[in-house]
């Protein structure tokens, strides 16, 4: 067969590969490229032809495909590589990102090797989230656990008084509800997180909406002196009124929290641009520049001790922010340190 329709059944094959691949001669230069690694390594019309070492900077990938070429079967490697300026080590195209490329490299005839490249920096920082969400639960549930144990065995004390029982018993039952918080919001978030489940939307209004919010939040705004004044439109709105409800309510909740006792708090909800936005404004101690980003991350607190005062979970705003999500919507937030804070939740009328 023609050198040429050699090379025309091969690039018709690497084109119908899901991963990227580039053929290599001996002196690892490419020879044939599938569409999907120009655009992996961002180079256009000018990788067959050029120098391997020229695209991808690793000595680890050279020394790998020379091995390939000197008789071993298969290698497969995974490189940490870095989009940056050529003569950079372990350097591809591109603007400062950091990427982890699987490779898989096999001999296909004496003088042709085939590289696939899979980019699984995504799959890779999935995994680092995973990883850190599991650290950070496991953390979080052993802090009440170890309470509670601790407290448990105190109470096997035979020589304790009634009231000491009573005092003992009091701290079990606050951080067994405080694990049941946590195990609830991340039950919840888990729902939430799967695409699969559809929400039922209903019709119902702002006003049906703030009382049940009221019904939610009402004894934690008493126990503080907390003045929350609600003002509704009765607009209808077509959502998941529970969800909805539960995220106001969070709002709620962080707004009498994070404010010193006997302050103000002002739930509005208002039409603009087909969308409806509930507003929790509050007086308290504000959120800084640094910290506004964060504070929808799980269990990001800017205080730890004040959020497990007020039986926070660190949940809660995450789950506002799937909420909008689920809807369509947006949560935003002004602050300032010292001053308060204005989270805003948007949702399409329909
Ligand atoms: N209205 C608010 N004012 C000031 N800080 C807030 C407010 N709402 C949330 N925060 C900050 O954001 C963090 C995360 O909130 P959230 O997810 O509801 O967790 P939690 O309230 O359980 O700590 C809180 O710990 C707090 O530091
Ligand atoms: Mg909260």
């Amino acid at each position: 067969m023609q050198r040429n329709s050699i090379s025309k059944k091969y690039q018709a094959i690497i084109d119908a590969m899901d991963e990227a691949v580039l053929l290599l001669n001996r002196k690892q230069r490419i020879v044939l490229c599938n569409k999907r690694a120009s655009i992996l390594l961002a180079w256009a019309e000018e990788l067959p032809g050029a120098d391997l070492k020229k695209i991808i900077a690793s000595q680890e990938l050279s020394k790998a495909v020379s091995l390939v070429f000197e008789g071993k079967e298969q290698e497969r490697l995974t490189i940490a590589v870095y989009e940056g300026a050529a003569g950079d080590e372990a350097f591809i195209k591109g603007h400062g990102r950091e990427r982890t490329f699987r490779m898989k490299i096999s001999l296909i005839e004496e003088k042709l090797a085939a590289i696939s490249i899979s980019d699984i920096t995504k799959i890779e920082r999935l995994s680092l989230v995973r990883q850190d969400f599991v650290s950070n639960v496991s953390h979080e549930l052993k802090t009440p656990l170890t309470a509670i144990t601790g407290f448990a065995e105190t109470l096997t004390d035979e020589t304790l008084s009634l009231e000491e029982i009573k005092g003992f018993a009091r701290i079990i039952l606050k951080n067994s509800s405080h694990m049941q918080r946590i195990i609830s919001d991340l039950l919840l978030l888990t729902s939430l997180d799967r695409a699969e489940i559809s929400y039922s939307m209903t019709t119902t209004t702002d006003t049906r909406i703030f009382q049940e919010v009221r019904s939610y939040t009402q004894h934690k705004a008493n126990a503080k002196e907390t003045e929350v004044l609600y003002s509704s439109h009765d607009k209808t709105v077509t959502c998941n009124e529970s969800l909805i409800v539960q995220a106001v309510a969070n709002l709620v909740l962080n707004a009498i929290a994070y404010s010193a006792e006997r302050s103000k708090v002002e739930v509005s909800s208002r039409v603009r641009n087909g969308m409806m936005e509930f507003s929790v404004s509050d007086e308290g101690v504000g959120i800084s520049k640094e910290d506004i980003p964060r504070i929808f991350e799980r269990f990001y607190r800017v205080d730890k001790a004040r959020s497990r005062e007020s039986g926070g979970t660190g949940l809660g705003l995450s789950i506002v922010r799937h909420i909008a999500i689920i809807h369509s919507g947006t949560i935003k937030v002004t602050s300032k340190p010292g001053e308060g804070s204005v989270f805003t939740l948007s949702i399409p009328l329909s």
